[in-house]
């Protein structure tokens, strides 16, 4: 026990305890860049559309700006470049997080939910993750950029020992580079499971799924009330949601933005004497129908998409996988009288009333 604790302190002593500073540069700096690029990947404007739910001042300005910051930040971090400067927008951009989106969702970043045949579900992170970012950002400011820093080798480009050590310091980030390089493509290939990606409808092939979290996170848009055959009370009810922003957006221009998703919870009901009368209510959720809105046309080849839309019907056991083949057999025909309002019972929606 005495000889590994006299081993690490001689690991600390001076000549190494600079060194604190590369693990924490690697992944503080990594892990913004790939958050930038992560949001330029899904497209800025879904990013955008974010803010905008999110009530934020000038949506498409601030997309931009944590875009560049999170890439340009990150790369400084990585290199060891004016790390004081660069970490003051770099914490706005954690702490705004934390108070617009983490707060609500408590602590912990990693909360698992069940283990079921689609995977490990997860819940709504919190702002765990931040705080660690914003410590790390912390101690490199309290504590100086370390070896290999960018700013090192600029400052102190005149002494020949510290030519050598550029020149090593360079190679060493060469390689650091490249292995986050493959730890990226890594990344990107469970790209559908990040945070990011936790309200993502649609996946690269344009299959859809229904969206976890939208009784929590969705906008109510209305329900009907489908009659009984014979006798009193409604046989079906059906609710239907719309994803954030849809609503405020539609009300300014009367149109779906591209991205918009409606989920359509079909319901068997009960019916009975109530004090407010015969009473139909929701028993057994039957299943869901989503709808995407793609003005864009991008998936030609799928058809389960066109006409401005992706459709799909998701029986309640496979929300993740749905039942449907063709939309032009399986939902349109019975969308033809709602064609003019893009294809949409909009009449039976209050909220998009102006
Ligand atoms: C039997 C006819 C019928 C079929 C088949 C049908 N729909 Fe609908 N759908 C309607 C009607 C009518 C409404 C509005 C009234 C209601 O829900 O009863 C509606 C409403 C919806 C809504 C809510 C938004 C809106 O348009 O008002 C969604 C979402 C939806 N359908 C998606 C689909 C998808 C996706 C399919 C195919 C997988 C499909 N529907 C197939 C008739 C149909």
């Amino acid at each position: 026990m005495n000889n590994l604790i006299a081993s690490y302190t001689r690991l600390t002593s001076h000549v190494y305890q600079s060194w604190y500073a590369i693990p924490i540069r690697v992944i503080v700096g990594y892990g913004f860049m790939e958050h930038g690029y992560a949001k330029i990947m899904h497209g800025p404007e879904s990013f955008t559309t974010i803010l905008h739910a999110l009530g934020m001042p000038a949506p498409g300005l601030l997309a931009w700006a944590t875009i560049l910051i999170e890439l340009f930040g990150g790369l400084a971090v990585f290199l060891g470049a004016f790390i004081p400067i660069v970490s003051i927008p770099m914490a706005i951009v954690l702490f705004v997080a934390i108070f617009t989106v983490h707060l609500p969702n408590g602590f912990s970043s990693i909360k698992l939910l069940s283990v079921d045949a689609a995977g490990a579900h997860f819940g709504q992170p919190g702002y765990e993750t931040d705080l660690l970012y914003f410590a790390g950002l912390l101690a490199l400011v309290l504590g100086g950029s370390g070896p290999l820093a960018f700013d090192n080798i600029i400052l102190r480009r005149s002494s020949k020992a510290t030519k050598t050590k550029s020149v090593l310091g360079g190679c060493m980030m060469a390689l650091l580079a490249v292995a986050s390089g493959a730890a990226y493509a890594q990344v990107k290939t469970t790209e559908i499971a990040a945070a990011e990606n936790a309200g993502r409808v649609d996946d690269a092939e344009g299959n859809l799924r229904v969206p976890a979290d939208y009784r929590t996170a969705y906008q109510f848009l209305g329900s009907w009330a489908v009659a009984a055959d014979q006798g009193q009370g409604s046989k079906e009810m059906h609710v239907v949601y719309a994803s954030p922003g849809t609503i405020s957006a539609y009300r300014q221009d009367g149109r779906f933005p591209d991205g918009s998703v409606l989920v359509k919870e079909v319901f068997e009901t009960t019916t009975g004497a109530m004090t407010t009368g015969n009473v139909s209510s929701a028993k057994m959720l039957k299943g869901w129908f989503v709808m995407m809105r793609d003005g864009k046309n991008s998936h030609p080849d799928n058809k389960l998409w066109g006409d401005g839309w992706g459709w799909s019907w998701f029986d309640a056991a496979t929300p993740s996988k749905t039942t449907s083949t063709n939309y032009k057999v399986d939902c349109q025909p019975c969308h033809i009288p709602a064609q003019a309002s893009d294809w949409i019972y909009v009449q039976g929606y209050p909220a998009l009333k102006q």
